[in-house]
């Protein structure tokens, strides 16, 4: 089964091409599993060997400011605008609490590959490459949201044409969906004036850190960022919400609590794409439940199970423990989160504000 296993794994790198290692999906980003670590399937160059040793400097979201769009003498004055995304987002939670997970997720892929500049709405670009960031391994299939930012979009344009970037609404929403699915205990402050971005590639996705990650690859991935690891422990919270696919964890189903696994195992019954609640306890509320989760090894992923790890055990067990700290830790970090890589009015090269957001201005 293994063998098997591994000789697909080369085959659909040698079909997918150089770029796919390139991408690092295979060598690295930990979104496929390798029975063994096999290095020719790695050139070198790969992300592997690019994975920063120290963290990079914080994001300092120099240009963003709470309110961005309420100051009458600014000409990005657009009143309604941050009222628009939350009724969006408050109206599709209501109908349907997975798709808040949704939104939630879409704000830290999209602030993860080339900054919080919507990047990930895009399906045509500046280079007219098919090839956005929505076809890379970890968004394909599997993001979802996306009709509420382009229905609070619209509803925008109409009020305010060409004011309020699509990049600032995706901030926008997952700071809502997190107020809602939280039960109005999160309450992220959330600054504006980002600009959206002309250009989204699928193979960068490789920057999102994968389902398989160990914790120094976690640490890695986050501290390319600016982010630190008590953040990465913080944010991977989320995983209190929404779903995953059986493909990301029935590997590992004899490491879990036994009844859970046998849980899942049922659930998934042998297909990988069936979907799973991430929380069995309390899937649709955004708590710290996570945590306790963790430690009783009823979490999915490998990426969640090694937070019980020395190195993040004290923060896991903060988290689980002390009412309201993981919660206002969250707020932070959420924020913080989208400062990354940002495209502002001072830094308008290759920037703008889209009039829809799956597509470049022309
Ligand atoms: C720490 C590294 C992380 C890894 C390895 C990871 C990986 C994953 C994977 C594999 C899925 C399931 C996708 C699928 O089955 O199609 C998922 C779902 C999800 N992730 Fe993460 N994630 C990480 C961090 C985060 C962060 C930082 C956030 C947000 C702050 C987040 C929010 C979510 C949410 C809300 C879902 C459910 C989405 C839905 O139901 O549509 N994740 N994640």
């Amino acid at each position: 089964m293994a063998t098997k296993l591994a000789a697909l794994i080369v085959l659909a790198a040698f079909l997918a091409g150089p770029a796919a290692c390139d991408g690092a999906s295979i060598c690295f980003s930990g979104w496929l599993r390798l029975p063994t670590f096999n290095p020719l399937l790695c050139r070198r160059g790969s992300r592997m060997n690019r994975l920063p040793r120290q963290r990079g400097p914080s994001p300092s979201g120099l240009g963003l400011s709470y309110g961005y769009y309420d100051n009458r003498r600014s000409r990005s004055y657009c009143p309604r605008a941050e009222g628009i995304v939350r009724g969006a987002v408050r109206d599709a939670v209501a109908a349907y609490p997975g798709i808040g997970a949704g939104l939630i997720r879409l704000f830290f892929h999209d602030c993860f590959v080339r900054g919080c500049d919507a990047s990930v709405l895009l399906t045509t670009t500046n280079s007219n490459n098919s090839d956005t960031e929505r076809e890379g391994p970890p968004n394909k299939n599997s993001l979802r949201g996306f009709e509420v930012i382009d229905a609070a979009k619209a509803a925008i344009e109409a009020a305010c044409p060409g004011t309020v970037s699509c990049a600032d609404i995706v901030a926008f929403a997952a700071r809502d969906a997190s107020y809602f699915l939280s039960n109005r205990r999160i309450n992220i402050r959330m600054p504006g004036g980002r600009y959206d971005g002309r250009e989204s590639f699928a193979n960068e996705t490789d920057q999102l850190p994968g389902p398989f990650s160990n914790v120094t690859e976690l640490q890695a991935s986050f501290a390319a960022k600016g982010l630190t690891s008590d953040e990465m422990v913080v944010l991977s919270g989320a995983h209190t919400i929404g779903r995953a696919r059986c493909m990301f964890f029935s590997s590992r189903l004899p490491e879990m609590d036994p009844a859970f696994a046998a849980k899942l195992r049922a659930q998934c019954n042998g297909n990988d794409d069936t979907n799973v609640n991430q929380d069995d306890v309390t899937p649709n509320v955004l708590d710290k439940r996570y945590y306790q989760n963790v430690i009783d090894r009823k979490v999915l992923f490998t990426s969640d199970a090694v937070l019980n790890s020395t190195e993040t055990m004290m923060q896991v067990r903060e988290n689980a423990n002390r009412a309201g700290a993981w919660e206002r830790k969250f707020e932070r970090a959420m924020e913080n989160m989208g400062k990354i890589g940002i495209k502002t009015r001072g830094d308008q090269q290759g920037a703008e504000i889209r009039k829809v957001c799956s597509r470049v201005n022309n």
